[in-house]
């Protein structure tokens, strides 16, 4: 069974962002001029996913409004001949995307539960938005061509440094064939030093259905949360789940110093951004030299 359906779960409170995201989604924290979410939605579409449902919450209403049309404002474009601009906001409001709310913040675990019925007895694709991956072909293509040919959950990992294991769901390999790596154990935010590999789980996975029944515990984990980590875990103890290593820059925008790299990279491949930014950055680096 081909993998057709996506989650993009948005529900969580963003509190690394505060208090921009007081009233605010963080997924609406644009990359220079693109939500975060946008870059999400449009990794699912160019995988080939057909159908994408986005697990919102209290105060994210906007993430709706982006992905809808804005009559006023396009005709408002198209009457003054910004014909660039209103491509832009057309290319938006062309995906067919479904929504469902989840109620409470009690955890990634929780969000992916709340779109069961949406998702039925299929194989289906997770994107979280806090990692953005550059790459020619897509991060979820890859994980999706690893599912074809195993039949079986695979959850995208990259290495980290030693030192940031304890921000990550980690895996324990027990082999590595190619890319694509069997796994003894899925562990939550390991403490550092007692993390069991430098591979950690980025944000993409490809689940079967029955992680569902898993979910269904309601078993809190580490942080007080529901966690999909931990649901993995126990699937895996019933059929395997690999862990494929992706191909790709990824870009962490899911905190700050990642999210302030990521825009000044991405503003950076901008012709009408890219030499005043330089200047910038030249004349700061003068001045830091000769303040030492
Ligand atoms: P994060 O922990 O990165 O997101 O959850 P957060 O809670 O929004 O941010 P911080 O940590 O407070 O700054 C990973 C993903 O899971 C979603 C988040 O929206 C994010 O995409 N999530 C988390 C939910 O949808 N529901 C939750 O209850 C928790």
């Amino acid at each position: 069974m081909q993998v057709k359906k996506a989650i993009i779960p948005a529900a969580g409170l963003g509190t690394r962002f505060l208090p921009a995201t007081k009233a605010m989604p963080k997924e609406m924290l644009p990359i220079v001029d693109k939500p975060t979410i946008q870059y999400i939605v449009e990794e699912a579409i160019a995988s080939g996913i057909e159908d994408i449902i986005i697990v919102t919450g209290k105060g994210k209403r906007s993430i709706e409004d982006h992905f809808d049309h804005a009559f006023e404002l396009e005709a408002t474009l198209r009457e003054k001949g910004k014909q660039d601009m209103l491509d832009s906001v057309l290319q938006t409001s062309k995906v067919e995307i479904h929504y469902i709310r989840q109620k409470q913040p009690l955890g990634l675990g929780h969000a992916i539960w709340s779109a069961r019925k949406f998702i039925g007895d299929e194989p289906f694709a997770v994107l979280l938005g806090d990692d953005i991956v550059e790459n020619d072909e897509p991060c979820l293509a890859q994980l999706m061509n690893q599912y074809d040919q195993t039949g079986n959950s695979v959850i995208g990992v990259q290495q980290v440094a030693p030192k940031d294991t304890n921000r990550y769901g980690i895996i324990d390999p027990i082999s590595v064939e190619d890319k694509l790596i069997g796994v003894n154990r899925f562990v939550e935010k390991p403490a550092v030093g007692t993390a069991p590999s430098n591979y950690a789980i980025m944000g993409r996975y490809i689940l079967t259905p029955e992680i569902f029944g898993f979910l269904g515990e309601h078993q809190y984990g580490a942080g007080g949360e529901i966690q999909l980590t931990d649901a993995i875990q126990k699937l895996n103890e019933v059929q395997p789940v690999y862990a494929y290593e992706f191909e790709g820059r990824r870009f962490d925008v899911g905190e700050k110093y990642g999210f302030i790299e990521t825009t000044i990279e991405f503003a950076l491949k901008r012709p009408e951004l890219r030499n005043q930014l330089l200047e910038l950055f030249e004349k700061k680096l003068k001045e830091s030299y000769s303040n030492k």
